[in-house]
């Protein structure tokens, strides 16, 4: 069993103000690993946040089943889910001050999960240094947030969101008010956590670089997961041959090759020597004017 099991998942939004209903997730599956490092990535829209919150424990899912470490996710109470939430999952934001309390410096930010734990004095003060000096801060335990550069308030709050150790880390495009170098220098401290630390990791981002730099990248496209791959062999988002086949047999065609067909609510199949071949004509028609 993976560490994370995800079938069928639904997200529906109902919206009181207009009466509307939107569907945020449309049937996601997904496994990931335990240890694993992967990325979501996928247009403004499209469900990811959605997705990550599902996974935090932090909005309940409207059907299907997640199991994250063995805990079913939608089969838990609201005073269950916010245990899970408290103690199993750590959150980065892409806004920092979602992410550490902006009055005081990051060594008590740091702490502060660890208070929340009964962790004594001494060792709170330890542990919260020893994860601040992780991520090249130790220089700074006594600055406040806004003493520091934007990739150090990132660096200060994964810090923080590792603090509880928990057994996953979830983060919202947190390089997304960065430069790339900032970006590229606050991934590679994420990456080293995640290994020394062994936690199961997932970040999403529309950013087809910093996502490189993840084991596994997923697309999500309206709701669906419209393909996964490595990350190793990737150039661009187009060398992402692999499209993923859910249980009932649906798939998610990219957005590029559905852009270039003429017709767009019906296709024909064709399935030969292995191969599933989608024409726009029927090609039983195309092979009788041959004839
Ligand atoms: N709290 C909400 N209430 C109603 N609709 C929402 C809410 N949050 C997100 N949505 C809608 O759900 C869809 C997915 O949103 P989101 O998960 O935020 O996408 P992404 O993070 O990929 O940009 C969008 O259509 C969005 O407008
Ligand atoms: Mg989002």
């Amino acid at each position: 069993m993976a560490f994370i099991e995800v079938r069928d998942l639904i997200k529906i939004y109902h919206t009181k103000e207009f009466n509307v209903r939107v569907p945020a997730l449309r049937g996601i599956e997904l496994e990931v690993n335990q240890g694993e490092f992967i990325s979501i990535i996928g247009p403004s829209g499209s469900g990811k946040t959605t997705l990550l919150l599902v996974l935090a424990g932090m909005t309940e899912p409207s059907a299907g089943q997640i199991s994250v470490g063995g805990v079913r996710l939608d089969q838990l109470t609201e005073d269950s889910r916010s245990l899970y939430r408290r103690f199993k999952v750590g959150t980065l934001w892409q806004i920092p001050n979602r992410n550490l309390i902006w009055e005081i410096n990051i060594l008590e930010n740091v702490e502060i999960p660890l208070r929340l734990l009964g962790v004594p004095r001494e060792q709170r003060k330890k542990d919260a240094k020893e994860l601040l000096s992780e991520v090249g801060l130790e220089k700074r335990l006594k600055h406040k947030p806004s003493q520091l550069s934007g990739g150090e308030v990132q660096r200060a709050g994964l810090a923080c969101a590792l603090a509880h150790n928990p057994v996953l880390l979830l983060a919202d495009e947190p390089t997304g008010e960065l430069d790339s170098r900032t970006a590229g220098e606050l991934l590679k401290y994420f990456k080293h956590l995640n290994e020394a630390h062994g936690i199961t990791a997932i970040m999403v981002t529309h950013d087809f670089d910093v996502a490189k730099s993840t084991d596994r990248l997923i697309q999500i496209v309206d709701g669906r997961i419209s393909g996964y791959s490595p990350t190793e062999k990737l150039k661009t988002i187009r060398d992402m041959h692999h499209v993923y086949l859910d249980r009932y047999g649906g798939i998610q065609l990219p957005r590029h090759v559905v852009d270039k067909l003429k017709v767009q609510r019906e296709i024909f199949i064709d399935e030969e020597d292995g191969k599933v071949v989608l024409h726009q004509n029927n090609s039983n028609d195309v092979k009788k004017a041959k004839k």
